[in-house]
């Protein structure tokens, strides 16, 4: 009799630490997460803010999707997502608009959408839950703020500047409040003059070649502005070539403030730098965090970012993250 109780308990304990073995891992809060792409130093900075913070140690199982900069991959992602049935989905998404469709599908799957770094533009905001990201807009207005305190500073109010600006992927977020924000703040002095402007798609490569075509329709340029650093990085190149000193016969100015543009900056060739903060991935982290206990999030929380230039690059590059 005592034999057989004892086995019984055995089996018990085996059947119960399985299923508990199973409900620890049911537990794992399962984030789809649908990238952008690997197209900037940024780009990698924020992939790797996401993979450190949503681990199996932090209680997290992550499904990472890299979309090559295209809309219809990160639309299949989603798809993807929905059909695996994950806790929640996590878009940054490539371009502003044509969403609504596949968000409904999400949303009638019962899964929670969380928009990360660029927005979305929708016919119904209740297709995502909460976004978390940088101010475009305010970047590209402390850019021009920027470049009208230098023109004081050294006396230059009186000079015409030619000027061209190396946008983003067209329709992102990330280029149309950068844009608006340098547009906008330009056009208030008769003194710029705007030579160009066209895509270099976030890339080095791309921004390299943009500025050359630049560079060759009008030799005269007095002031880039580079919608991210690689491409600041490519043009910096593009000027070196035609023998002319990037930071000095040509103003750059920069979005994102990686490790690399404060080297850049450092060595005088990029001259301001407005900073775009890639370290999402524990502030979505939290907002799932607040989701789960049945807390309210709020929809839209703006990232706090600086500005920077040669006059302070050094000191505040050990404190960089990114
Ligand atoms: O959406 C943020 C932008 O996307 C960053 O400025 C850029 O580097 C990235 O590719």
């Amino acid at each position: 009799m005592k034999k057989v109780l004892l086995i019984a308990i055995a089996l018990l304990m085996v059947v119960g630490g399985s299923t508990f073995a199973k409900d620890a891992k049911k537990k794992l809060i399962t984030v789809g997460y649908a990238q952008v792409g690997a197209e900037s130093d940024w780009r990698t900075a924020n992939t790797e803010s996401f993979k450190s913070m949503f681990t199996e140690a932090n209680g997290y199982k992550l499904i990472f999707d890299d979309a090559q900069q295209k809309q219809e991959n990160q639309i299949k992602a989603i798809r993807n997502f929905i059909q695996q049935d994950v806790d929640y989905i996590v878009v940054a998404p490539v371009v502003e608009t044509g969403w609504e469709t596949v968000l409904k599908e999400a949303k009638d799957a019962g899964i929670p959408v969380i928009l990360s770094d660029r927005q979305m533009k929708l016919s119904d905001n209740s297709l995502y839950t909460a976004w978390v990201g940088g101010n475009f807009l305010k970047e590209g207005q402390d850019a021009v703020a920027w470049l009208n305190d230098y023109v004081k500073n050294n006396k230059l109010t009186n000079k015409d500047l030619n000027i061209v600006i190396l946008q983003g992927t067209i329709g992102s977020s990330a280029q149309v409040g950068r844009t608006q924000g340098e547009l906008e703040g330009l056009a208030k002095n008769p003194h710029y003059k705007i030579m160009g402007k066209q895509t270099g798609e976030f890339t080095q490569a791309k921004g390299q070649e943009v500025m050359e075509s630049f560079l060759k329709a009008n030799p005269k340029i007095d002031v880039v502005f580079a919608e991210n650093d690689n491409m600041a990085f490519g043009a910096i190149d593009a000027i070196k070539a035609i023998g002319k000193k990037p930071g000095k016969d040509i103003i750059i100015i920069s979005f994102d403030a990686v490790h690399e543009a404060f080297n850049r900056m450092i060595a005088g060739e990029i001259n301001c730098d407005v900073e775009c903060n890639p370290l999402h991935g524990p502030r979505v982290a939290e907002i799932i965090q607040a989701l789960e206990a049945g807390k309210p999030v709020d929809k839209i929380m703006y990232v706090k970012e600086g500005t920077f230039d040669t006059t302070n690059a050094k000191a505040i590059l050990p404190t960089r993250k990114y």
